[in-house]
């Protein structure tokens, strides 16, 4: 028997696009949303909060991975970006190496109503991870 979680893809991206509502985007005017599925079972979300200093914008995704690890989850079973009008955005490259640490390469990023699901590995291919660190410990 399979052990493995039913992902609510729908409920997933309903979430996303709720967190995205209460975005601060006063700069960019994207409004962003994430939510994802922990192995807790909870639903763990985030949006972007930017700043006018530009560089210090947070992504949805680091919000995410805040509540996360806040809530006391450790893992991220699927994950779901979206803007306001409830449509996949693409993960920042920054995000998707964040992402990776906390839900590995098998992690499914969604694609929309209209697409499947799309792995890290697949956004992220040759990623650096925690694997280059040990290797090189003396
Ligand atoms: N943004 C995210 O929140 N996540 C991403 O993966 C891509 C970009 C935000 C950052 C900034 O507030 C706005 O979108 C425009 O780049």
């Amino acid at each position: 028997m399979s052990t493995e979680k039913t992902i609510e893809w729908e409920a997933l991206r309903r979430a996303a696009q709720r967190a995205a509502g209460n975005a601060y985007a006063p700069w960019s005017r994207l409004h962003v949303g994430a939510a994802a599925l922990t192995e807790l079972g909870s639903v763990v979300t985030g949006c972007n909060v930017e700043n006018a200093s530009f560089g210090l914008s947070l992504c949805a995704e680091c919000g995410l991975v805040s509540a996360l690890r806040s809530g006391g989850a450790e893992r991220l079973l699927a994950v779901s970006v979206v803007t306001e009008d409830g449509r996949p955005l693409a993960p920042c490259g920054r995000c998707r190496q964040l992402l990776l640490e906390h839900g590995g390469p098998q992690l499914p990023v969604d694609g929309g109503p209209d697409s499947q699901p799309i792995s890290l590995a697949e956004l992220l291919p040759g990623a650096f991870d925690a694997s280059e660190l040990s290797r090189r410990q003396p």
